[in-house]
C-alpha cells in the first residue's frame, strides 16, 4: 500500500475515486461543499431527496458527477459532527478503505483527513488514516488454501491536507503511521501463527532475522541448560516439562549514544499455557496460543522502532517457553530458586507467568535500564476488570505510569492504572518459601503484579497485563496487535523530547 499527501481540490482530482465526509443530518463536509458547488447542487440534490442521510459509516457511492474530473465520489457518512470522535474518525477511514476494495477504486484521494476531530492536529490525522488502513487491510491467511482477497485491492491512497505547510507534517505522519502499522502487523502475524509453529525456537528465529538486516541491532540467545546454568529456577520450572526448549531472547537496538541508558521491554512469551500440572479446562484453550502476545507486542514495537530509526536504545527481552504437563512436569508445592535468590512456593502450575517473568526482569538489571516495562497476558481477573477496552497498568514510579496513560490516550490504543499498595503484598505469603505464585481470592491482577515487583525493585518499572486487550474473541477471533501503538508512542515521545 502506498500512501501520500497532497492539498488540492476536490474536483480537480483525476482518480478513481474521491472521499467525502457527509455530517448527520444532510451536512456536506467543505470537500463536499466544493463538490455540490462545481457540480451544480448535484449532492445537495441527492441528500435532499433522502439518498443519504450521514448516518456514521453508511456510504454512497457516486459515478461521473459533473464537472468532477473523478470516476467517482464516495460520499461517507460520519454521524453528528460535535460527536466526531477518534473512534468515529477511524470508523469512517476503516469504511472508506472496505468499500474502496468492494468497488474497484484501486487508488483514491481522501478528504477525510480534512475532517475536524477535537484536539487532534493535522499529524495526528494522517498517521491514524494510515494505521486505519492497514489495520482494515489485514488479513492472516497463511494456512488457508483460497484467498478471498479483493479482485481490485486498493493500492495507493492520498490523503488531503488543508494547507500545503501542512504537507511536510503529513509525510512524516505517514512514515510514523507505516512504522506502527509494520510492527502491530507483525505482532499480530506471531500471535495468530499457530502454537505448533510458534514456538520458542520460532521466536529466537524471528529475532535473529532482525539483527541480519540492521547493524544497530544485536540479537542474543540463551536456551533451556544456560538458563538453568545461570540460576533461573522459577523460568526452567515452567519450561521442563515440555519438549520444546525455553529460550531467552536479547534484542538490542543502539540507536542513540552508548552512554544513554536503555528502555527496557520485558515480554511474556508463553507460546502455549496448557496450565500445566494445574490444567486448564478444554473451553477455548486454543486461545492460550496468544499467551505470547506481550512477546509479541514487544516484538513489534522493537520492528516501529527501528523502522524509524529513532533515537534511542532499546532492548527487548522475551521470556519464551511452554507451559506443558508432563512427567518431567513442575509441580503444585515445588519449591524453585529464582535467579534474583529468592525462593518460591508454586502452588499453581498455571501461574506460569509471573515464573518466567521473574527471572527475565531479574535479568534485565544488567543493562542499567532506564526504564523497564514488561509486557504479559498474565491473568484472567484482568479481563474481569477491565474487559477488552483498557490495558491493566500497575507501576512502582508514577511519573513513567503517567507517561504511559497519556501515550495510550494519544494513539488510542489505552491502559488503567490500579494500586500497587504493599497491603496487598501479604496475599503472597508462603508457609514454606519466601512467597507463593498464587495470590489468593480478591485482586488477581495486582497480587501478580505484587509478585513482580518483588523482582523489580533495582529500576523504574511499569507492567502492563494485556489479557483483555491482545486479541479478540468469537467469530473475530485475531490477535489485535495491541500494546504495540502505546509502546511506540510512548519510545516516540521519550526521543522526540
Ligand atoms: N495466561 C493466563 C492468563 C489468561 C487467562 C489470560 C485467560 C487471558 C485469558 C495465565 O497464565 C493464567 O493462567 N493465570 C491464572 C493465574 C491464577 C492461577 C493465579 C488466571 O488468571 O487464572
Ligand atoms: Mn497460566
Ligand atoms: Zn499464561
Amino acid at each position: 500500500m502506498e500512501f501520500n499527501v497532497k492539498s488540492g481540490n476536490p474536483e480537480k482530482q483525476r482518480s478513481a475515486c474521491v472521499v467525502i465526509g457527509v455530517f448527520e443530518s444532510r451536512k456536506l463536509s467543505q470537500a463536499g461543499e466544493q463538490i455540490d458547488s462545481v457540480s451544480e447542487g448535484y449532492l445537495s440534490n441527492l441528500l435532499r431527496r433522502g439518498d443519504m442521510e450521514g448516518k456514521l459509516g453508511k456510504v454512497l457511492l457516486l459515478h461521473n458527477v459533473p464537472n468532477t474530473l473523478s470516476d467517482r465520489v464516495l460520499l461517507i457518512g460520519c454521524g453528528k459532527e460535535r460527536d466526531f470522535s477518534d473512534k468515529h474518525y477511524q470508523t469512517v477511514i476503516a469504511k472508506a478503505i472496505t468499500t474502496l476494495n468492494e468497488t474497484g477504486s484501486m487508488e483514491a484521494v481522501c478528504f477525510l483527513s480534512e475532517l475536524n476531530v477535537k484536539g487532534r492536529d493535522t499529524h495526528w490525522k494522517v498517521r491514524h488514516a494510515v494505521e486505519a488502513t492497514q489495520d482494515t487491510l489485514y488479513a492472516f491467511e497463511e494456512f488457508k488454501s483460497k484467498s478471498d482477497a479483493a479482485r481490485r485491492p486498493v493500492r495507493r491512497l492520498v490523503f488531503n491536507v488543508t494547507t500545503r505547510k501542512d504537507l511536510a507534517i503529513g509525510e512524516k505522519a505517514i512514515i510514523e503511521g507505516l512504522a506502527i502499522s509494520k510492527g502491530a502487523h507483525k505482532a499480530r502475524d506471531l500471535a495468530n501463527l499457530p502454537p505448533n509453529i510458534a514456538n520458542p525456537g520460532y521466536l529466537a528465529e524471528q529475532a535473529k532475522i532482525l539483527a541480519i538486516a540492521n547493524d544497530k541491532i544485536e540479537c542474543k540467545i540463551l536456551d533451556e541448560v544456560e538458563l538453568k546454568e545461570m540460576g533461573m529456577g522459577a523460568f526452567t520450572a515452567v519450561t521442563q516439562g515440555s519438549e520444546n526448549s525455553g529460550k531467552l531472547i536479547i534484542l538490542k537496538y543502539n540507536g542513540a549514544d552508548s552512554e544513554q541508558k536503555p528502555i527496557v521491554l520485558v515480554g511474556k512469551g508463553i507460546t502455549f499455557d496448557s496450565g500445566g500440572i494445574s490444567l486448564k479446562p478444554g473451553e477455548r484453550m486454543d486461545e492460550m496460543k496468544y499467551d505470547m502476545g506481550g512477546a509479541a507486542g514487544v516484538f513489534g514495537s522493537f520492528v516501529a522502532v527501528t523502522e524509524m530509526a529513532l533515537t534511542v536504545n532499546l532492548v527487548v527481552v522475551i521470556a519464551a517457553a511452554e507451559n506443558m504437563p508432563s512427567g518431567n512436569s513442575c509441580r503444585p508445592g515445588d519449591i524453585v530458586t529464582t535467579l534474583s535468590g529468592q525462593t518460591v512456593e508454586i502452588l499453581n502450575t498455571d501461574a506460569e507467568g509471573r515464573l518466567v517473568l521473574c527471572d527475565a526482569l531479574t535479568y534485565v538489571e544488567r543493562f542499567d535500564p532506564d526504564v523497564v516495562i514488561d509486557v504479559a497476558t498474565l491473568t484472567g481477573a484482568c479481563v474481569v476488570a477491565l474487559g477488552d477496552q483498557a490495558t491493566g497498568l500497575l507501576s512502582n514510579h508514577n511519573p513513567l505510569a503517567h507517561e504511559l496513560l497519556n501515550a495510550g490516550e494519544l494513539c488510542g490504543d489505552r491502559a488503567w492504572r490500579l494500586p500497587l499498595w504493599d497491603e496487598y503484598q501479604h496475599q503472597l505469603d508462603s508457609n514454606f518459601a519466601d512467597m507463593s505464585n498464587l495470590g489468593g481470592k480478591g485482586a488477581g491482577t495486582i497480587t501478580a503484579a505484587c509478585f513482580l515487583s518483588r523482582y523489580t525493585k533495582k529500576y523504574h518499572w511499569a507492567h502492563l497485563d494485556i489479557a483483555g486487550t491482545a486479541w479478540k474473541s468469537g467469530k473475530q477471533k485475531g490477535a489485535t496487535g495491541r500494546p504495540v501503538p502505546l509502546l511506540t508512542q510512548y519510545i516516540l515521545n521519550r526521543s522526540n523530547g
